[in-house]
């Protein structure tokens, strides 16, 4: 009982406390990637972010396409599809990318002198520094202390450095070049390109044209209206000259790069293949993108400056330390305060996250994207002995699926729970009816779990309701709550049973009967009347036709991901299953109780047995229809 108390308490809270605010969480995510939607969301409902968009490439696909929050902090309009982002030192990659495909051209050698290039820079002990130093952080110039404003200015910034000394021997050690890294490769872009444009140009015309993105270093000033002004923690650092517009216009390779996920998560689709079935050709081919992901950091190198150890390939940041369950060849860059992108060649997987609220001091991976990939992980990394449980059909589906889906739970445990009622309860009901062999002593079935049923209705109905705050509040920790805890209580409830019966002889036959007046009459009016059939039934009917009316009335289809609505349908489709087979047995139960203090006939209990043993068998239908799923 106290469970039902409980079930109604919880209800009510989450009515009350539902509606409050709705998540405005836009875009599409492919069959299968539903649950990137619901951690998404997550990070809204948690506050954790802002505004924000998230997208996902896999096989060249565009799987999961996401946006939702706020413009600014003000929630002046919705963070949407026109919504661009700076990303910070995200932009590296894509820096390392316009380098490569220099070197794809012939016009770079990641192995020449810097000053084959750029004569100008083999100064002040930096002569025999090589492309490959400076992109990969062993240049000797990581600081730089000049006043914000010449940032703005390109060539001023080219020959302070060209004429720094550097703090190492070039090549001798490594260091993140937090902002000159942009500068330095940058400058040998624009040395060598045959057409003399910036490394904001090239970028514009080589890669973001060819590959239909958005990622801008030097925004054009009609675009400013779209960039997203960043939010930073009140207790942080906060980097507001970044929320201007001249700095937006400038370049400042290592860290003011423009763009949203969907861009983003295309430009590393297009670094490791071809995207959208051949539509855009990759911008490097197989060779080069080797060659352009490979280590330059020796293995356990420490950073010079951030004092932990990194690995940096040709401008690309190596992240299999940091998502090992990706694999290995995980390359992409993270950019301040939360902002990554990403790819995964032999996953064929690309990756991009950007947001507006910063956290600047998170040293490790951000909590926003951090289950999500591990997540993902799992999801790709499906391997042969998965492979044997998908072939199970729904329970290979409820495996992927019942760690985001709470009514995917119960019905990946109800199964299990069925099977056991079934074979112990209904082999002992057809050996005692049919073959005369009791088994009743031993083998009595406990495990009458309609309540999961129950639950599950419950959980249909929230899921299906259509306010994403109420559906929050449905999550898997709290259905492994349940579960657990209708087993426990099942487990205990059954335990008087075994003690408060025994065999006695009536005429000659044996007989199970309870040696307990009182406790027979608790099984008779609540066990078998209420718990069994009662209270499922009632709560089953009550949720299935509130579930029913969500589905209908509200078109639910637009927010429930794929894997909800089939939970729902299954649901329905056991509440009807449940009205069938189990409100013909309460009838049946009502009926004994009320008659128990009359005086039969043997006629008339010749009748009775036949009817009891018809519904003994009957009452197991639920299970039988919860099993065809299986
Ligand atoms: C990646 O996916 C694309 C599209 O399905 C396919 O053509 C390509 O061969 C895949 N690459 C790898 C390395 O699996
Ligand atoms: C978002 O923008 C992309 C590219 O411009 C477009 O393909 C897509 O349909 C847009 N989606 C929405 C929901 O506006
Ligand atoms: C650069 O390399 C040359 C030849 O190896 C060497 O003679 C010269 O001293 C080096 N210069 C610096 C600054 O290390
Ligand atoms: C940039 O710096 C150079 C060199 O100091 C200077 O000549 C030029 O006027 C500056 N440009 C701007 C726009 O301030
Ligand atoms: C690029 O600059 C070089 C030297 O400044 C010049 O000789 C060449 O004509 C320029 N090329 C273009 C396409 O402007
Ligand atoms: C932020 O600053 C306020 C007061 O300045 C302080 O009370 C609070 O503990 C700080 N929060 C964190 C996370 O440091
Ligand atoms: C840039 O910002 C300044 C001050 O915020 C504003 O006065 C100016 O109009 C803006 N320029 C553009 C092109 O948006
Ligand atoms: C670098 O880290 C080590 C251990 O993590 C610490 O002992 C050392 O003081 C740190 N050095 C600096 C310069 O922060
Ligand atoms: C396993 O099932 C999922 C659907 O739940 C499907 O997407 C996947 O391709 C299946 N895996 C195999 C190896 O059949």
């Amino acid at each position: 009982m106290y469970t039902y108390i409980w079930i109604c308490f919880f209800l009510v809270i989450t009515c009350i406390s539902g509606n409050n605010h709705e998540l405005n969480i836009d875009g599409t995510t492919a069959n299968g990637w539903e649950f990137v939607r619901e951690l998404f969301q997550k990070n809204f409902v948690d506050e954790r972010d802002l505004g924000a968009s998230l997208a996902v490439y896999h096989q060249g696909n565009l799987v999961v396409d996401l946006r939702g929050g706020w413009f600014d902090k003000l929630k002046s309009k919705s963070y949407d599809n026109n919504t661009l982002q700076l990303v910070f030192s995200t932009t590296k990659g894509l820096v390392a990318a316009a380098v490569a495909l220099c070197v794809q051209r012939g016009l770079l050698d990641y192995s020449e002198l810097v000053t084959n290039y750029w004569p100008e820079y083999g100064q002040n002990g930096k002569e025999n520094t090589t492309v490959a130093d400076i992109l990969s952080h062993r240049a000797g110039l990581p600081f730089d202390f000049s006043p914000f404003d010449d940032y703005l200015n390109w060539t001023l910034m080219i020959s302070k450095l060209e004429q720094s000394q550097p703090v190492w021997k070039p090549g001798t050690a490594h260091g993140y070049h937090a902002l000159t890294y942009g500068w330095l490769a940058g400058e040998l872009v624009r040395r060598v390109d045959p057409k003399n444009r910036t490394l904001g140009e090239f970028i514009r015309d080589e890669i973001a044209k060819p590959l239909q993105i958005e990622f801008y270093v030097g925004l054009p000033s009609e675009q400013e209206y779209r960039v997203s002004p960043l939010d930073f923690k009140p207790n942080q650092t906060s980097y507001d000259d970044f929320n201007k517009n001249n700095t937006h216009r400038a370049e400042i390779p290592a860290a003011n790069g423009i763009t949203n996920a969907r861009s983003l998560a295309r430009l590393y689709a297009g670094l490791i293949g071809n995207v959208e079935n051949n539509h855009y050709q990759r911008i490097l081919t197989e060779d080069i993108l080797k060659r352009a992901i490979k280590s330059n950091t020796p293995s356990h190198e420490i950073d010079f400056v951030l004092n932990v150890t990194t690995t940096f390939a040709m401008g690309f940041f190596l992240l299999d330390n940091v998502f090992p369950s990706l694999g290995a060849g995980v390359f992409g860059h993270q950019g301040l305060g939360g902002s990554i992108g990403f790819a995964v060649p032999a996953k064929n997987l690309s990756f991009a996250y950007v947001v507006n609220r910063l956290d600047t001091e998170t040293i490790d991976i951000d909590h926003r994207y951090k289950s999500m990939i591990n997540d993902i992980a799992q999801m790709i990394n499906r391997n042969h002995a998965t492979n044997l449980i998908n072939m199970t059909g729904l329970c290979g589906n409820l495996r992927q699926n019942y760690k985001h889906d709470g009514t995917s739970l119960y019905m990946l445990v109800q199964p299990f729970l069925n099977f056991n009622t079934l074979l112990i309860g209904l082999s002992s009901q057809i050996l005692g009816t049919g073959f005369q062999i009791d088994l009743t002593l031993t083998s009595r079935a406990w495990l009458h779990i309609r309540i999961l049923l129950c639950l599950q209705s419950i959980d249909a109905f929230i899921s299906s309701s259509p306010s994403a705050a109420v559906r929050q509040k449905i999550t898997v920790r709290t259905a492994r709550y349940f579960t657990f805890g209708v087993i426990c209580f099942w487990f205990l409830h059954e335990i008087p049973y075994y003690f408060l019966q025994d065999l006695v002889m009536i005429e000659n036959t044996s007989m199970c009967i309870m040696t307990n007046a009182i406790y027979a009459k608790y099984r008779s009016y609540f066990t078998y009347l209420d718990i069994y059939t009662l209270i499922p039934v009632i709560v089953i009917s009550i949720f299935g036709s509130l579930t029913y009316y969500h589905t209908t009335r509200f078109g639910t289809g637009r927010t429930l991901s794929a894997f909800t609505r089939q939970m729902v349908k299954m649901g329905l489709f056991q509440t009807i299953a449940v009205i069938l087979f189990n409100v013909p047995y309460t009838g049946e139960q009502i009926y004994f109780l009320t008659t128990t203090n009359l005086v039969k006939d043997a006629y008339r209990r010749a009748q009775e047995q036949l009817v009891t043993s018809f519904f003994a068998v009957y009452g197991y239908g639920p299970y039988m229809a919860s099993l065809i799923f299986v």
